[in-house]
């Protein structure tokens, strides 16, 4: 009945070998990318279960065909490559495109469920629920027995709304229980969250209280996928389990995104760039050096009337992506539609789409502790080197880019891609 979920070491032998060729990390001193995984495997269906051996052969293949690409030209990595592995990362989205299957329960109301934001920082959240319920979207499953993965549609940044009351109590007990008692209802239900112990269910949270809900019962989420916009590592954010989501600001009004504002380097004339709320100690840090001090690093915390933000950012060179409250920022999203080298000023934040992107390519880290040193820093790299970032810049940028309904290679899928491959790094025994 109860699935002891237990390591064994053939299949984590065989899960590292793929580990490594896709989540190679190639130099360690970009401290906060994933190095390693660990790999859970589960014991149990004392029954024999044809749909799930279907579905375990059918990864094997996948998993095959991505080590086999890797393996090809491992060693080749085009010079400038905004990829870890360009040839696993091919080979590893195709198979995505050809087989992945997600199921998304259909118990629960809206608004707790089902429904999330689709505007403003929490819009992730609501859009990939509401792409996640197309029946039209290519990677929604008919039928849960062909599913690989299985999405709880719970809308954290909702709960919070409707079942938050600051005044009265300060805990968030309500927001643990309502996503606890979901699972409780599906794994009574259906055999699915049993069968894994929720090593292949996933739910996608912006909100900064996301991580929160699974650190009140460790046990219950323990092999679960978050998908987490706050990916603070300090805060339990698991690089090979959980997946970090961008967050995006969605404006009012029709547009998805922000602008696409692309100007040649020449035309930066402003070093660096930033503008927003002193949200959290790290941007404290930055306001205390920084604002209003300098005219090659501009930071503000409101921008005069008659400047555009965009606009602004457009004619940067580099844009500050300093954590807030949390370590996301859509100034990641932002400062690359406006061609701007980001800037990513945080400890502990796991980036987004970091097991196939090599962000050292197109980005720059500063620790919270040199927040002081930021204009030595960025004058410190050389032009070619910049001019290169920024180019890299414009092609990662089509990894970020939000549509709907989305395309291939775009936000959306670069998502789905993500739990693809935690789905693949757990095999469920048959
Ligand atoms: C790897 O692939 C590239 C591009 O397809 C090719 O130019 C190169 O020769 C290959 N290297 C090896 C070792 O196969
Ligand atoms: C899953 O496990 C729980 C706890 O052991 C149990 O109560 C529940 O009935 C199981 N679900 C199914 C569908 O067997
Ligand atoms: C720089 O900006 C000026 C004025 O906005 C424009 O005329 C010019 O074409 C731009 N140059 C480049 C190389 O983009
Ligand atoms: C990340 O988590 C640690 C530990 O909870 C916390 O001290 C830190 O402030 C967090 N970072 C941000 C930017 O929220």
């Amino acid at each position: 009945m109860g699935s002891a979920a237990s390591l064994s070491s053939p299949l984590l032998l065989y899960s590292c070998l793929l580990l490594i060729l896709i989540f190679s990390c190639l130099n360690a001193h970009f401290h906060f990318l994933p190095i390693s995984s660990s790999v859970i495997s589960t014991h149990k269906q004392v029954h024999k279960n044809g749909n799930l051996e279907k579905l375990e052969q059918g990864l094997a293949r996948a998993r095959a065909a991505i080590n086999k690409a890797g393996r090809k030209n491992a060693s080749f990595i085009p010079s400038g490559s905004i990829y870890r592995n360009p040839y696993a990362f091919h080979q590893s989205y195709t198979e995505m495109e050809r087989r992945f299957k997600v199921w998304t329960y259909k118990e629960g109301e809206p608004p707790l469920f089902h429904m999330g934001r689709m505007k403003g920082i929490y819009s992730m959240e609501g859009h990939m629920i509401d792409a996640l319920e197309d029946s039209h979207n290519q990677f929604v499953a008919a039928d849960p027995a062909e599913a690989h993965a299985f999405f709880l549609p719970v809308g954290v940044a909702e709960i919070i709304h409707f079942l938050y009351t600051p005044r009265i109590n300060y805990n968030r007990n309500h927001l643990h229980r309502v996503v606890a008692d979901y699972v409780t209802v599906v794994a009574n239900k259906y055999p699915f969250w049993n069968r894994s112990s929720g090593a292949d269910h996933f739910f996608l949270a912006c909100h900064d209280w996301g991580p929160d809900v699974s650190s009140a019962n460790p046990e219950l989420y323990k092999n679960f996928i978050r998908g987490l916009c706050n990916a603070n590592v300090s805060e339990g954010f698991r690089p090979n389990r959980d997946v970090s989501l961008p967050e995006i600001n969605v404006p009012p009004g029709l547009a998805l995104g922000p602008p696409d504002l692309n100007k040649s380097p020449n035309n930066r004339t402003i070093l660096a760039f930033f503008s927003g709320g002193a949200h959290g100690h790290v941007r404290e840090k930055l306001f205390r050096h920084w604002k209003e001090r300098d005219d090659e690093i501009q930071v503000h915390e409101y921008l005069p009337k008659n400047e555009n933000y965009f606009e602004l950012m457009s004619r940067s060179k580099y844009c500050l992506c300093p954590s807030g409250y949390e370590v996301a920022s859509p100034r990641l999203i932002e400062s690359m539609h406006a061609g701007c080298v980001p800037v990513i000023v945080s400890d502990g934040y796991a980036l987004p789409f970091s097991d196939v992107l090599d962000w050292r390519r197109f980005s720059v880290h500063v620790p919270v502790e040199r927040i002081a040193e930021i204009k030595k820093i960025l004058k410190g790299i050389p032009m070619d080197v910049y001019l290169r970032k920024q180019k890299q810049v414009l092609k990662v940028k089509r990894h970020f880019v939000f549509n709907r309904p989305s395309q291939p290679y775009d936000l959306m899928h670069m998502i789905l891609h993500s739990l693809w491959l935690r789905r693949l790094n757990v095999r469920l025994l048959t």
